[in-house]
């Protein structure tokens, strides 16, 4: 038997079958990047409807036998709340269609537990650096059904500064992987960017995209094409000094690292000792969500018919 994870918090649409223990069955993922990088970032109304269009063929192929779910886990927020309501009315939907149970689960518990499947099979106590295109906090993990969090971004969360960084640069939507890859040819030592310094544990990108302008600003449009390269290696290299900066005043034992930007090749080379979310449960899925289902309220037919869906954490 397993569990059914469904996430359409954002321009992702998945569906995942995650066992008791943690081995994954099935894990689809249907990005919708392509559709909305002409605007240069998410449509909300757009996501929801697409999402809409892919669910059922998603579902039908992360899920070639009904008879092996026995929960429904789904992402009930943070996230765009159009596209929240697709997948949690599609839970809600299936569990009542089948009697079984459902599991409400937060986007960002859902990240953590991506470190919860196997091979990986991480055991609390760790603190888990979340950087994706909506958070950036740093979190104390004492057991796997949730989290406290120690500091958080005062403005843009880190995937937001690659993206906008990206956009900045001319780059495509999504901008990390972009960023990532552009940076690999070019000199992270070209340019200067300030890594913002505020009290305790907080995050803060406004100030490093705000210098980014200036510096693109300054530059013909030929002389930005050749120098590209370098302030995309710059850039992301300010984004991993505040990232790893704060891990580091942190002072654990132990360190993990989820979310979007975890994918990030720089971030990963410079934290040799964490534990890393595969690469491949780095961006949003499923099978983080039913990971996270396995520790959550599972609440039984038919009560969950009234629960909403919730845009952010408050
Ligand atoms: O976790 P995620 O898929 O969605 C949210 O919950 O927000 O994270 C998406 C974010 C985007 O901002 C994207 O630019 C960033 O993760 N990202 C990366 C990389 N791959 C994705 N950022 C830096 N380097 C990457 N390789
Ligand atoms: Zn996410």
């Amino acid at each position: 038997m397993a569990i059914l994870g469904i996430e359409t918090s954002c321009d992702e649409t998945a569906a995942a079958l995650v066992t008791r223990d943690g081995e994954i069955v099935s894990n689809v993922v249907s990005s919708q990047a392509d559709l909305h990088a002409k605007y240069g970032g998410v449509v909300p109304e757009v996501a929801s409807r697409r999402h809409l269009e892919l669910l059922d063929p998603v579902l039908a192929e992360a899920v070639p036998d009904w008879d092996e779910v026995d929960t429904v886990a789904v992402t009930a927020g943070p996230g765009l709340i159009g596209a929240l309501l697709v997948g949690l009315s599609a839970a809600k939907a299936l569990a009542w269609a089948g009697r079984l149970p459902l599991v409400a689960v937060n986007h960002l518990h859902g990240h953590v537990a991506s470190l919860y499947l196997k091979p990986l099979d991480l055991e609390p106590p760790f603190t888990c650096l979340l950087a994706s295109g909506g958070h950036t906090m740093l979190l104390d993990v004492r057991d796997r059904s949730g989290y406290t969090v120690r500091g958080t971004t005062l403005d843009d969360a880190a995937g937001e500064a690659f993206d906008k960084g990206a956009r900045l640069l001319g780059l495509g939507y999504p901008g990390g992987a972009e960023i990532d890859r552009l940076a690999r040819a070019g000199d992270p030592e070209a340019y200067r960017f300030p890594v913002a310094r505020v009290p305790g544990l907080d995050f803060s990108f406004s100030g490093l995209k705000t210098a980014l302008l200036y510096r693109v600003r300054d530059l013909a449009p030929e002389e930005l094409a050749r120098r590209r390269a370098d302030l995309a290696a710059s850039y992301q290299r300010a984004i991993v000094r505040a990232l790893v900066e704060r891990i580091e005043a942190a002072g654990a034992e132990r360190v993990a690292v989820v979310g979007g930007v975890a994918a990030n090749s720089q971030l990963r080379a410079a934290l040799p000792g964490a534990a890393l979310a595969p690469l491949a449960l780095c961006t949003d899925n499923a099978a983080m969500i039913a990971s996270a289902g396995r520790y959550g309220k599972a609440v039984a037919y038919p009560g969950y018919l009234e629960l909403d869906a919730f845009a952010s954490v408050s």
